[in-house]
Formats: structure tokens, sequence, C-alpha cells
């Protein structure tokens, strides 16, 4: 599902953050991807949703080479990856439905279609109560589910969080993981940065690990059972 060879990630003018990486991730996998503050995580994330494009070697998702595909394939390819942001990242002036409704809005879904999928998605988050409000008046557990629903409203294969419980309590992240974790029990390849060490332990039989050794060079990678996407809708 996600092969990367021989890659380096780098910001113009700067150093290399990350270099010579070498994995790969299997489709209905869930990893957590690690490393101290400065590691490359949300750089690792960012070449993963194909908003960075790398200095050298090769992404694959999906079988395709992110390198070679013509610019125009783009867009197709990321709305199969849904992306949790650690910042959110919501519409402040769109209520909660609006913003989770977004990406089937901007694919000219028609409206009945996508209020009926905003709504089951905001119960399954369970914030239905909330879909009027706006995101200024949510907390940041809130905010974070309304990022999830939103992530997975397209049916991504793929989805991708960068340190989702980050910004909340424990008990909120607690839920917010097992959000997550269901995502991937359904089949789904899900890739979460953390360096939360109660969520590493909670998930250690479910999770394989890919940790950044924080000097660019190492990554280390640890499996773990893959699950099988249910067949059918
Ligand atoms: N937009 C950017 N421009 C230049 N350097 C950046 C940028 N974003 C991150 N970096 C640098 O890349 C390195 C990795 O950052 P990041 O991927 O954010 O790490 P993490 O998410 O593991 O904390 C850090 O040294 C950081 O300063
Ligand atoms: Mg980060």
């Amino acid at each position: 599902m996600i092969q990367v060879e021989n890659v380096d990630l780098a910001y113009p003018g700067g150093p290399v953050v990350l270099r010579g990486l070498n994995f790969q991730l299997a489709a209905g996998s869930f990893h957590f991807l690690t490393g101290k503050s400065g590691a490359g995580k949300t750089t690792l994330l960012r070449a993963l949703y194909l908003d960075h494009r790398p200095e050298r070697g090769a992404i694959r998702m999906f079988g395709e080479d992110i390198a070679t595909l013509p610019h125009e394939a783009l867009p197709a390819l990321r709305r199969r990856i849904g992306v949790v942001f650690q910042d959110f990242r919501l519409l402040d002036h769109l209520t909660v439905a609006q913003n989770v409704g977004l990406p089937l809005t901007v694919a000219g879904i028609e409206p009945d279609r996508r209020d009926k999928n905003v709504a089951e998605l905001l119960d399954w988050v369970g914030l239905g109560d909330k879909s009027g409000s706006y995101p200024p008046r949510l907390s940041g557990g809130e905010k974070q589910q309304v990022a999830i629903a939103r992530a997975v409203i397209g049916n991504p294969r793929i989805v991708l969080a960068d340190e989702p419980t980050g910004n909340v309590d424990s008990d909120i992240g607690g839920r917010l993981m097992w959000l997550l974790a269901q995502l991937n029990r359904q089949g789904t390849t899900l890739v979460i940065a953390t360096h939360d060490q109660t969520l590493l332990r909670d998930y250690a039989a479910q999770a394989g690990v890919l940790h950044l050794d924080g000097t660019g060079g190492v990554v280390q990678q640890s499996s773990a059972p893959v699950q099988m996407p249910h067949t059918g809708s």
C-alpha cells in the first residue's frame, strides 16, 4: 500500500531531515510513527499525503510512483488518503456539519447524500448534537472528533494522523484512538504519529512501530498483524 525506497526528505535551503528511508506498509496495517520532537514525523507524514516531494528516492502509494505521476492525477490519489492534522485545520466560519461535508461538497456529491453521510459520521464520532456549532465554540477534543470525521468521509484507504491525541486530555485521547483503531479494524491502513507512550503500550498488540531515531538515518520497523478488509459495502 505504501512503499518508501531510499527516500531523502529536506526543506529548501535546510539540511536533510530524513535520509535513506526504506520501509513498506501493507494494506490494512496499523503503525505508530514515533521519534522525539524534531525527528521528522510530520515531515514524513507530509510526504505520504503528497504535500512534500522527496529530494531523492521513490514513494509508491497504491502501487503508483508519485514522482512520475502526472500532476493532474494527484488530487484523485490524495482523495484516497485521509489526514488528521495536529492543529485540526477546521474552517471557523463553517459549521461542524459543513466542515465534515466539505470534501464531498468539493467532489460535487449530491447534497442529500452528503448530508446523510455527514450525519452518520457525526453520530459515529459522538458529535451528533453539535452539527450546527462553529469550531471556535468546541473543545480541543471535539475539534479533533470533527477532524477525524472529515478525514474519513471520503472513505479513504489510508488514514494518516499527526499526534491526534496531542492536544486533548487522556480520556478524550482514548476515545479518539478507539475511533482510529476502529477504522483499521475495518481494513483502513493507519499511520499515527505520536510520542505518547501510553498509546504505544495500549495498542502494542495491534500496531507496528516505525521509529525515527532523530539523526535522520534510521527507521526501525516492527510489524503487527494485518487487518483483513471487510468485504461488501
Ligand atoms: N517548513 C519547514 N521548513 C524548514 N524546516 C522545517 C520545516 N518544518 C520542519 N522543519 C524541520 O524539520 C525537522 C523535522 O521536523 P518535523 O517533521 O516537524 O518533526 P516532528 O514532527 O517529529 O517533531 C526539524 O528539524 C524542523 O525544524
Ligand atoms: Mg510533528
